[in-house]
């Protein structure tokens, strides 16, 4: 699965560059409808990870919305790979929401576990279980939260040709941010808007770090160049208030580009509040668009209109 690259581009802000700050967007999000964002970018290398185990497909775990579930379906048929999808909640079935059915239509089996069994995705007992009943199907954990997960968006950073200081990324696994952070050069900090309440950024990231082998002392320097915003969750994981729904309204009238209520919205809300601060005064800026658009069809349902006009 080639990496397409993406596009960056600036997104001028009257009031930010009065006090010489450039702000630009990385456009993962246009890599592909589907396997869009930091999705196509974790699924890269686990893709070939199993081709080369010679596996029938990968098996997965997801929420009932999972951007993840979708683009593993997308990607696997792509790849001309089968794909399964463990999916948190028994009570759910195929047609519950548009994710659910996508996943289905791309060739997806959907096995939906009780949320007690759910907890235990990341178990190595699970796997162990799960191994043994799907031998051919190479396990990847819920979001790509794995090794081939982080090289894939580490990958992000050798895109940019701009002269960057400051990164804005959204996190939900720390896969993602973990990756960015990897491949930074030494004066660029990273900052990261967790979208679940009560999450412990720098623990979780330190974990990733230290399952693929790197040291304690070199995880401590990375966690160094991280600022974290965990109070930049609206109330929790999907959940959204109108504040943060005007501004993703304005900001696409202003700026012609959609962010989701999920992820990408909350990390460009707070980036905009961190920018109000002197301390960016002169820097350059990149925010990572890091797709999850498919997810807004649910989302109007909630919200029992179009979120776009
Ligand atoms: C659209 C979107 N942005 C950001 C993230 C967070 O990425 P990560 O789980 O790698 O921290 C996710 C979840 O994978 C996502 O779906």
């Amino acid at each position: 699965m080639d990496i397409k690259r993406s596009v960056v581009k600036e997104i001028k802000v009257k009031s930010f560059q009065e006090r010489g700050i450039s702000l630009f967007i990385k456009r993962d999000d246009l890599i592909d409808s589907e396997i869009s964002g930091n999705k196509w970018r974790k699924l890269k290398y686990n893709i070939e990870l199993c081709n080369s185990k010679k596996k029938e497909g990968i098996l997965t775990f997801g929420g009932a919305f999972s951007n993840h579930l979708v683009a593993t379906a997308a990607a696997c048929k792509n790849s001309k790979l089968k794909s399964i999808g463990m999916v948190r909640g028994e009570e759910l079935n195929p047609e519950s929401n548009s994710t659910l059915k996508r996943c289905v239509e791309l060739g997806m089996e959907l096995v939906f576990i009780s949320r007690e069994e759910y907890a235990l995705r990341n178990d190595k007992a699970l796997h162990e279980t799960i191994g043994a009943d799907y031998p051919s199907f190479q396990i990847v954990n819920e979001g790509g939260a794995n090794y081939y997960g982080m090289i894939g968006c580490q990958e992000i950073m050798t895109e940019i040709e701009e002269e960057i200081d400051h990164i804005f990324v959204a996190q939900g696994t720390t896969t993602t941010s973990c990756g960015i952070l990897f491949g930074l050069e030494d004066h660029q900090k990273i900052h990261v808007v967790p979208v679940l309440k009560g999450f412990d950024s720098l623990a979780e990231m330190s974990e990733l770090f230290w399952k693929t082998g790197i040291d304690k002392e070199t995880v401590s320097d990375l966690m160094e160049r991280v600022n974290v915003y965990p109070e930049a969750h609206f109330g929790g994981y999907a959940k959204f208030t109108p504040e943060l729904i005007d501004f993703i309204r304005s900001f696409y009238v202003e700026h012609g580009i959609q962010l989701d209520p999920v992820y990408t919205g909350k990390a460009m809300f707070e980036l905009m509040r961190q920018l109000e601060s002197p301390s960016f005064d002169n820097s350059r800026v990149l925010f990572i668009h890091t797709g999850g658009l498919q997810g807004i069809p649910g989302i109007e349902k909630q919200l029992g209109q179009k979120l776009f006009q």
